[in-house]
Order: structure tokens, then C-alpha cells, then sequence
């Protein structure tokens, strides 16, 4: 199904985001970096998301505005937000590039970049999850979907999908880990915020 798997490829999107932001961390406060990671990641945001996934919902997209055209004018300009995430996406591939060949570059703004690039990226799929897939669900036809299905068959994600493992070598690997570790980084802040209300004044619970 194309909206399941556009939501896999969100998740996707998002697990490599976390990482980035991680590595960014590190850009920001200390001198090394993965280099490598950060290479993967930007190579993965100029490769997948823009010559597969974008392309795909531009597609449903043209679908919905005709099957009805009042939700399509609610989303907006999809195609121009695409192209806005692409405009950002390459200014933080030439920061990072520009970074990794000369550590002596400022860092904070090659940061600042990328974090402009996440979180318009963060926006962007969030407004799709709300509203793009749901409307594309409700008023596309059956015929809609077998049209634009060939166009969605043939692409495995180079970083998630099980075909690539043998290909993507160790960076993959790396990746995903880092991806693992940015997951568990979240949870363990998300339960200090819990802690934290636990313990304030308003939630004083006796253990
Ligand atoms: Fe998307």
C-alpha cells in the first residue's frame, strides 16, 4: 500500500534525522566527528527522499487534487515545500562537506544549517502525516492507486531495506546502530522528563 509505505519512509527518514542531529552534537562541542556517518546521511537525504520519495506524493498529490480539490488547497503547495526541504537539504550538504574538508570552518553555523534543514524536515512530514495521507486516503479511487503503483515498486531504501544489507556494506550497519542509540537517547530523556515531573512539587509521588 503507497501511504503505508510513504509512513515507513517517514520513519525512516526520521531515525536517520535523529542520528544527525546526534552527530551534530558532537560538531557543535568537541572535534570528532563520524565522518563517514555524516557523508551516509547527507549521500541518503540526496539520494532516497528526492529521487523517490518526493516524487511519490507529488504524484498522489496530483491525484487528490482532482478527486478533491478543496483538501488538496488546505495542504497547500506541496511540490514547493518539497523544494524548499531540497533547497535547505543542499545547503547543509555543502556545510557538512565544507566542514569535514576544513575542521578549522565555523561549526556553529554549519550546525545551524542542518538544524534549519531538520526541522523544516520534522514540519514537512508531520503536516503530511495529519493531513496529506489522510485526505490522499479518504478521496483517492482505486484506480488512482493501481496508476500511480508501478512508479512505487521497484526502489528499496538503501539504508532499511533487508535487499540492500549485502550492498551497503559497514556504513549501514554503522548507521543503523547510531540510529538505535539516538532511539534509546530519546527514551532516556523523554523518562528524565517523566522523573522530573515525578519529582516536582505539583507530582510529589512517596516510593
Ligand atoms: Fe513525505
Amino acid at each position: 500500500m503507497i501511504i503505508e509505505r510513504l509512513r515507513q519512509e517517514h520513519h525512516n527518514v526520521e531515525r536517520l534525522l535523529a542520528v544527525l542531529e546526534r552527530e551534530l552534537k558532537v560538531l557543535d562541542h568537541a572535534s570528532h566527528t563520524d565522518d563517514e556517518v555524516l557523508r551516509g546521511i547527507m549521500g541518503y537525504f540526496a539520494l532516497y527522499p528526492e529521487v523517490y520519495h518526493h516524487p511519490q506524493e507529488d504524484l498522489v498529490f496530483a491525484k487528490l487534487k482532482i478527486r478533491d480539490s478543496a483538501a488538496a488547497a488546505k495542504i497547500g503547495d506541496l511540490a514547493s515545500d518539497h523544494r524548499k526541504g531540497t533547497e535547505l537539504l543542499h545547503c547543509a550538504a555543502q556545510a557538512v562537506a565544507a566542514v569535514l574538508a576544513d575542521p578549522e570552518i565555523l561549526r556553529e553555523k554549519a550546525a545551524k544549517t542542518c538544524r534549519d534543514f531538520i526541522e523544516h524536515q520534522r514540519r514537512h512530514m508531520k503536516m503530511e502525516e495529519r493531513d496529506f495521507f489522510p485526505a490522499a486516503l479518504r478521496a483517492l479511487e482505486p484506480q488512482d492507486w493501481t496508476e500511480i503503483a508501478p512508479t512505487a515498486t521497484s526502489h528499496n531504501d538503501p539504508v532499511f531495506s533487508d535487499a540492500a544489507e549485502q550492498t551497503f556494506d559497514a556504513l549501514r550497519a554503522r548507521i543503523l546502530h547510531l540510529a538505535r542509540e539516538a532511539e534509546t537517547d530519546r527514551y532516556c530523556e523523554a523518562f528524565a522528563r517523566i522523573a522530573g515531573d515525578v519529582h516536582s512539587d505539583h507530582w510529589r509521588w512517596r516510593f
